[in-house]
């Protein structure tokens, strides 16, 4: 029988999402309320190699559950990558007497956190990205408040735009999956929408477009592209010169990664939080926290990252079909 789980640790690592600190403070405060100790580990696996670990206590979390970035800091890893980095993490756990390890991040953290569960730790995952790119959950921590701050620097680009009348090239982040970009066509009305899993490499279906919303009147003309695909810059030149259009374009960058989480984030952030350590509690590991067809679920780490995700086409289509 599994040892009952006495400390954990929870860390966040890969990319920062608004809403990882509600996912900090629900571990903490979850854990504390069910009679366990609670460590912070930080600067993710880096800060787990370097023994950089903290008592929490319900204090450590209080004013953070409105913050963007993480109280615990986080960072990429290589070491982490190799046999002899996993196995020194899990002996660094069993030293500072955490039996049980909640990580927040995205895919690559789970493989991580795989690691250490399959050297001794009780591990779970909780989806902590902007790019809403792990394929078992329809939900991650971070990505409403994203788009929401993509949404309204699109807004503000549409003023000067259509003051202009002007074309303007969005480029909005995903890394290389279009999510972001798919919800930002829809919410600010784009005329197209570039994502990487659909994208065709045509040009010229653009630019036909662009020159077809003219003839029918319309004097301004909003694209936004996904990282993904990415060239904004050189796409803009490129429109410019076919249509005579003045062009322009704009990469929105890491503000889509700050800021304070929306509601929705620091509410499912902080349910997922929660939920980890009640699998903890209940001896589980190599375990994934997802939101799936409108509740809360867990899924084995190894089958959530055989899993693949692609775009809603429902909503992709419909993007096409509104833009027309
Ligand atoms: P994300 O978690 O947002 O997908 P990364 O892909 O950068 O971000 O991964 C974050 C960290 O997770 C990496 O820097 C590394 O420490 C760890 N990691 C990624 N892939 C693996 C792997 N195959 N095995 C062990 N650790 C990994
Ligand atoms: O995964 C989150 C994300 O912001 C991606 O959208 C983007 O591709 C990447 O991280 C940027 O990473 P960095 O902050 O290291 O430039």
């Amino acid at each position: 029988m599994t040892e009952k789980v006495k400390t954990i640790g929870v860390l966040t690592s890969g990319g920062d999402a608004p809403g990882m600190n509600a996912a900090i403070r629900a571990v903490v405060r979850a854990a504390i309320s069910s009679g366990l100790k609670v460590k912070g580990i930080r600067r993710g696996y880096a800060g787990l190699l370097e023994e950089d670990i903290v008592d929490m206590n319900t204090m450590s979390v209080t004013d953070i559950v409105q913050r963007g970035g993480t109280i615990l800091f986080t960072s990429r890893c290589e070491e982490m990558r190799t046999p002899e980095g996993q196995k020194k993490a899990a002996d660094i756990c069993r030293k500072h007497g955490i039996d049980g390890v909640v990580v927040i991040g995205g895919d690559g953290s789970f493989r991580g956190a795989q690691k250490l569960s399959a050297n001794g730790i009780n591990t779970i995952g909780v989806p902590g990205t902007i790019d809403l790119d792990i394929a078992c959950t329809e939900y991650t921590i971070g990505f409403d408040t994203a788009c929401n701050t993509a949404m309204e620097a699109i807004d503000k680009v549409r003023d000067t735009s259509a003051s202009h009348e002007r074309c303007s090239i969005i480029e909005v982040m995903g890394r290389t999956a279009g999510h972001i970009a798919l919800w930002c066509g829809i919410s600010n009305g784009s005329e197209y929408v570039m994502i990487p899993e659909r994208y065709d490499n045509d040009e010229q279906k653009i630019i036909e477009k662009i020159l077809s919303k003219r003839r029918i009147g319309k004097k301004h003309h909003i694209i936004v592209n996904a990282e993904g695909i990415g060239d904004s810059h050189g796409l803009a030149k490129r429109i410019e010169e076919a249509t005579g259009i003045e062009t322009r374009a704009t990469v929105i960058g890491h503000i889509q990664r700050g800021g304070n989480p929306t509601c929705r984030d620091r509410v499912y952030a902080s349910a997922m939080g929660a939920l980890a350590v009640d699998l903890l509690i209940e001896g589980k590991t190599n375990r994934v926290v997802a939101y799936r067809d409108g509740g809360f679920c867990d899924f084995d780490i190894d089958e959530a990252l055989a899993m693949t995700k692609d775009i809603d086409e429902h909503m992709y289509s419909m993007t096409r079909r509104l833009s027309r």
